[in-house]
């Protein structure tokens, strides 16, 4: 099946193509590299999907189908090699909002949560409105983003941590973490009694050879302790239909669903299942070479970063469809780079201090986009370094 990254649909009532024209920047000059969505058209299989549901389905309160169950559980075999039951997957209308409910459910006001930064910002945030206290464990950084096994135990010992965000891909650093890490991390996590919670939404976003193992899938003992986030939302583009999925066996299902009791959540749109039914189904093929955009955009960005403007790191891409830059070597404000960027060049990145970056000056450049759009914002990269020299 062919797919079109050749060109993107016009899109209206998004926040990231707001604050590119509000600035006077006309949309078909260069897209905004930010916020993790993107444009291309829809998958036929996803539309067909919904336009049967829309000439045939009564649109009245509806549970989930077993098919629907099924596909989620298929996908989950096929792509991790993990087998869950449909019992043990329940919906919930968006991964944050699942981070916002096990932090209501597992913890209590001033109890704290562990994050390793930098990370993706409402992992923090959340965790703040919810008054609880935010623990970071800060990856070591030396070309490429590690766990600091040592700190990390350190601050187990030191701390009383009721719970981790694991973020896995890693946004912004796009680290895909391997089987090693991750049983490093579940047996301090298991010695510590810390309960996982393990964000896998960009879960299929991952560039060969790297492989995406889910922490729950490591043994029955861990997957007691572990609450797993997932969604077609990323990989397919359909965060605006607000579909996913917490995976969660045991004890931890039944407090949840406790929890449930006395809150007014009734499921999913009806419509979101069955986009989510035809992706996981029929989304394979795509994933393939969606994926294989996503590398040839950051190969093609890499390639030309380091033969004209050395200065800038790129961190090399294993997972996600979100490039880390590492602009320290200029020794520029981050604000007036971020500033310069936009006004005299038209260049839309988030900003590595909204993920907790302590140290250096970094930008996060969303890559779903067509290449001529990469080549585009590589240009005008240079061209500020140009001006920038030749000041
Ligand atoms: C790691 C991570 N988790 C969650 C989300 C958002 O998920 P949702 O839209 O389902 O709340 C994002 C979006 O970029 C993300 O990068």
């Amino acid at each position: 099946m062919g797919f079109d990254f050749t060109k993107i649909l016009k899109r209206e009532h998004s926040h990231k193509w707001a604050a590119m024209t509000k600035k006077g920047v006309q949309p078909d000059q260069i897209v905004p590299f930010t916020v993790a969505d993107y444009d291309f058209e829809m998958l036929d299989v996803i539309k067909d999907a919904l336009h049967k549901a829309v000439e045939e389905m009564p649109m009245g309160y509806t549970y989930g189908s077993p098919s629907y169950y099924d596909s989620i559980v298929n996908f989950i075999k096929r792509h991790h090699d993990y087998d869950i039951k449909r019992h043990d997957i329940l919906e919930s209308t968006g991964v944050v909002a699942s981070i916002d409910e096990m932090i209501k459910v597992f913890t209590k006001e001033n109890d704290e949560i562990l994050v390793f930064t930098p990370v993706y910002t409402p992992f923090m945030k959340t965790i703040e409105k919810n008054d609880r206290v935010c623990i970071e464990a800060v990856l070591h950084y030396d070309k490429q983003y590690s766990i600091d096994f040592n700190e990390l135990e350190n601050l187990l010992q030191t701390h009383s941590i009721k719970m981790v965000l694991l973020c896995s891909p890693h946004n912004p650093v796009g680290r895909v973490w391997t089987k090693d890490e991750l049983t490093q991390l579940s047996t301090l996590f298991l010695k510590y009694d810390v309960l996982i919670v393990s964000d896998e939404i960009h879960g299929q976003i991952i560039m060969k050879p790297h492989k995406q193992i889910m922490m729950a899938s490591l043994s029955k003992e861990i997957e007691e302790k572990t609450i797993t986030l997932i969604s077609p939302t990323k990989t397919f583009n359909l965060a605006g239909l607000h579909v996913s999925s917490i995976l969660v066996t045991g004890d931890l299902k039944r407090q949840i669903i406790n929890y449930r009791k006395k809150t007014s959540f009734g499921g999913l749109n009806v419509l979101a299942r069955v986009a989510c039914e035809a992706a996981f189904t029929h989304g394979d093929d795509y994933i393939e070479k969606f994926n294989a955009l996503i590398k040839e955009n950051h190969l093609l960005l890499k390639n030309f970063i380091e033969q004209n403007i050395p200065e800038i790191k790129v961190i090399d891409l294993e997972g996600t469809y979100l490039q880390w830059l590492d602009f320290s070597e200029f020794g520029l404000p981050e604000d007036e780079l971020k500033d310069i960027l936009e006004d005299k060049h038209s260049l839309f990145f988030n900003q590595g201090k909204v993920y907790g970056v302590k140290e250096g000056v970094f930008f996060r450049w969303n890559l779903a986009y067509p290449t001529s759009y990469i080549k585009e914002g590589l240009l005008r990269l240079q061209e500020w370094n140009v001006s920038r020299e030749t000041k």
